[in-house]
């Protein structure tokens, strides 16, 4: 299948201050100078945001992690999970067509699909609420045939039981997930025939429905501020993000585009949150260099003389100093890199700081020493 940009873009995208933070503490997750390893999730943010991804969104997630745009459009574009395309404001419906689906009848599915959205895959229904596309097995096999809408599966379906959860999503509910024949999980059809004592002790749903249920957000687009932002992975200091302001729910953005129509742009973004709020900690600085002056910052790549004097009026004068900024302490320095936002992870500064310290050098440190860099 041919994948392209969608021909009707945006002006711009931003995420929501929530999902910035978010964004900003998955990218702490990987090794200095490997931040591109988070385009997946950061892609998906912004697809779980706006319900799709636009050209904008795509440039902007690979202006964070310093990625050439192609790079981040290979990855858009090879996965098919990433919608490239407006998506329906309530929901965009998933058909399997595999094997067993297509036996136990995807076909009636995907008829109602064509009768109900649109005659075409990707294409948006005449109110905009809805879109469709046959996808390859979701593994729910033994409940074919199945459909996943938004972010749960639908099992057990047949023409009149889907059209009824088209209508059911239409006028604004969410149907239960899970099999809509009665099935409780994937026993089979005809009831149990092992592990029969079990039954007795049943919840009232089984695990994914709870879930589903519990969660409530089977069709909802993220801001961000559905649940506190947790950082396990950076250690104790790390505390719970605050919780951030809520952006306009996708609902109520969701609800108008006519058919045809492209998402609104996102609104300006607010002022970018201290990374991570509640992850970013402002490093040891110092009032002035050591005895023995300070040492060449302009060893480091991604550092001029601009960036040097800036870098001095925080306080940061050498480079163990540098080597020894953690995740908290690099994100609030790139939050407060003045007209550089961003370049000490960029352009993986403590990597580079700590092996000077230690009295090496780096590929550049040895250029600019034979005198091969000009400011
Ligand atoms: S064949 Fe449809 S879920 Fe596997």
């Amino acid at each position: 299948m041919l994948r392209r940009l969608h021909h009707d873009q945006p002006a711009d995208f931003a995420f929501t201050p929530a999902n910035l933070a978010w964004a900003k503490a998955q990218m702490t997750k990987f090794p200095e100078g490997r931040q591109a390893s988070a385009i997946i999730p950061l892609l998906w943010r912004a697809q779980e945001q706006e319900g799709w991804l636009s050209r904008p969104a795509i440039e902007h997630v690979a202006d964070m992690l310093a990625m050439p745009y192609i790079r981040a459009l290979e990855v858009a574009t090879f996965y098919f999970m990433f919608q490239l395309q407006p998506v329906g404001s309530v929901a965009h419906i998933q058909i399997c067509g595999t094997t067993s689906c297509m036996i136990c009848g995807a076909e009636d599915l995907i008829a109602v699909c064509k009768e109900r959205i649109a005659d075409r895959p990707h294409v948006l229904s005449a109110d905009g609420k809805f879109s469709w596309e046959e996808v390859e097995c979701l593994g729910a096999c033994t409940n074919a045939p199945m459909a996943q809408i938004g972010k749960d599966y639908y099992e057990d379906l047949t023409a009149e039981s889907f059209g009824r959860i088209l209508d059911e999503l239409a006028a604004g509910r969410v149907p239960q997930p899970g099999p809509q024949n009665g099935r409780y999980a994937s026993e089979p059809l005809s009831g149990l025939t092992s592990l029969k004592e079990f039954e007795s002790g049943r919840t009232q749903h089984n695990a994914s429905v709870a879930r589903a249920l519990a969660l409530g957000d089977t069709v909802r687009r993220i801001d961000g501020s559905e649940v506190p932002l947790l950082t396990p992975w950076l250690g104790k200091g790390a505390r719970p993000a605050a919780k951030a302001p809520a952006a306009k729910t996708p609902a109520a953005k969701a609800a108008k585009p006519a058919a045809g129509a492209t998402a609104k742009p996102a609104a300006k973004p607010a002022p970018e949150p201290a990374i991570a709020a509640g992850v970013a900690k402002k490093p040891r600085s110092l009032k002035a260099p050591r005895k023995g002056g300070a040492d060449d910052l302009k060893m480091i790549k991604g550092v001029g003389p601009k960036l040097e004097a800036l870098l001095h009026s925080l306080g940061f004068y050498h480079f163990d100093q540098i080597a020894a900024w953690g995740p908290g302490e690099l994100a609030w320095v790139d939050d407060n890199l003045e007209g550089f936002r961003g370049r000490a992870s960029r352009d993986g500064w403590i990597g580079q700081a700590a092996l000077l310290a230690a009295g090496g050098q780096t590929e550049f440190s040895a250029r600019v020493k034979k005198g091969d860099v000009y400011d």
